[in-house]
């Protein structure tokens, strides 16, 4: 029997995804990233130590674990250097254990200076990207003039690659007000830090398949959120990737029927970080309430995310989007000390309810939010390792969640630490762990 699980963030990133790959990396023998960069900042924390990921899957925190970056994630060398480091002076080794598509595009030196310019030019309309060079790698893919990592283990072929690519954004730079890059000296810089990566180049999708046939099971890291996804998200509010389910076929090389199980992760309300439309936002002293509470501040660039009731409409289109078989929710701890507790069930949009999620960002903005208000609970939940010690009023909010997104929930986190989590006997995860 073939298992492997994509894990998807259903809302707009960081709900909680690190925490859940590290608990269910121990059933799993693979993690792989398939989309993305050093934009995602998933957390891990074990007990005193904190561990935030960004372009290496959470998995590489268990020892048996292989884990693996594929074609479709967009890699920066410097960054991934620094990260292999970090995480070798915690006692974490990623040689031998590691592997890079060769497939996979690289982050080049002009990238990043193009998104400050471009994010810089839009001034007040500006998505609020991460600064990470991410929009322009994906661009320079799509447009077939890209460098891939393969390209590495052929020095002369990428510098003259990265020549052109630099010549023709120095271009866009100068018209843009910025300074252009010193062709020369930036591209020795790039070598050094891209040739130390040629150790952990392969071709994925071989071995990924062999492993699969070989009986091995495999756990699908996503990054960022299905409301980030560059088709299905809020666009042009969106990362430039395909965050949802189908992101993880085309960035692995893996048949999507291979693909046995999704798994959603969900906060117990809505945070985003950047621009874009956000129904539920809070601004007033709740909104600041729950960023403090949540430590809502993010994991990569330490921005304040903003914040918000939980949204069913959301979570429920990221349920058909990603085919999800049953959720994780976390943060329920976090709304522990609310008298009433409000979930948004659809939008008003001038006369009009909607069921739908509205395509367009500008739609979405101006739609209402059309709630229904809980009790709260009062009651510590921080901890609480079985659903049937969860009070009265939290488990009507999960089973009222469940009934308005459509799918189980199948795990409820109720704190950062691998301990403090409920996993629900005879769900998926379960059977999954089992
Ligand atoms: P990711 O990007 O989806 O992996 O999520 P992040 O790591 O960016 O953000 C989630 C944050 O919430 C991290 O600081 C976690 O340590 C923390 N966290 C995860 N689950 C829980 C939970 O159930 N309760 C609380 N209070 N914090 C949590
Ligand atoms: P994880 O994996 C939350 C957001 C940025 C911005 C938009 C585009 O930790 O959940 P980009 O730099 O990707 O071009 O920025 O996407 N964004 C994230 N928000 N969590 C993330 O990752 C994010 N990665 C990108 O804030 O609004
Ligand atoms: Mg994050």
């Amino acid at each position: 029997m073939m298992k492997n699980v994509v894990i998807i963030g259903t809302q707009w990133g960081d709900e909680g995804k690190g925490k859940v790959v590290d608990i269910l990396a121990p059933h799993f023998d693979v993690v792989a990233r398939y989309q993305g960069g050093h934009n995602a900042g998933h957390t891990v924390r074990i007990g005193e130590r904190k561990f935030v990921l960004h372009l290496i899957p959470s998995g590489i925190l268990h020892d048996h674990c292989c884990c693996i970056i594929g074609n479709g994630v967009v890699v920066e060398p410097k960054a991934l250097n620094s990260e292999i480091e970090e995480l070798r002076q915690m006692g974490v080794e990623s040689e031998g254990r590691l592997f890079i598509s060769n497939r996979a595009h690289l982050i080049l030196p002009h990238h990043v200076e193009l998104d400050r310019a471009r994010e810089k030019r839009l001034g007040a309309n500006s998505v609020g990207t991460t600064m990470r060079g991410i929009g322009p790698a994906y661009e320079q893919k799509a447009a077939r003039t890209g460098v891939r990592a393969g390209d590495i283990l052929y020095p002369d072929l990428l510098r003259a690659r990265l020549a052109e690519a630099m010549a023709d954004a120095n271009f866009e730079l100068v018209s843009l007000g910025a300074a252009p890059l010193e062709a020369e000296a930036t591209a020795d810089q790039f070598l050094q830090e891209a040739i130390r990566l040629r150790p952990f180049i392969r071709d994925i999708a071989e071995m990924l398949n062999s492993s699969i046939q070989a009986g091995k099971a495999v756990l699908l890291e996503g990054a960022q959120g299905t409301m980030l996804d560059v088709d299905h998200g809020t666009y042009p509010f969106v990362t430039s990737s395909n965050a949802t389910a189908g992101g993880a076929a085309t960035g692995l090389g893996l048949p999507p029927r291979s693909i046995t199980g999704a798994l959603g992760i969900t906060k117990a309300y809505s945070t985003r970080v950047g621009g874009g439309p956000f129904p539920t936002e809070l601004l007033d002293e709740t909104g600041a309430y729950l960023q403090k509470r949540g430590n809502e501040y993010g994991a990569s660039t330490g921005r304040s995310r903003r914040t918000g009731w939980f949204d069913a409409a959301v979570v429920r289109y990221s349920v058909m989007l990603n085919g999800l078989d049953a959720i994780a929710l976390t943060k329920l701890d976090v709304l522990d000390e609310f008298s009433d507790i409000k979930i948004c069930v659809g939008y008003q949009y001038q006369d009009e309810l909607l069921t739908e999620m509205p395509y367009s960002a500008a739609l979405l903005g101006e739609c209402t939010p059309v709630y229904e208000t809980m009790a709260g609970w009062k009651t510590k939940t921080a901890g609480i390792t079985e659903f049937d010690e969860l009070p009265p009023a939290a488990k009507a909010y999960v089973n009222r969640i469940e009934q308005l997104i459509g799918a189980p929930i199948a795990m409820i986190s109720t704190g950062p630490e691998r301990t403090e989590t409920i996993i629900r006997k005879n769900s998926p995860v379960g059977n999954w762990m089992g």
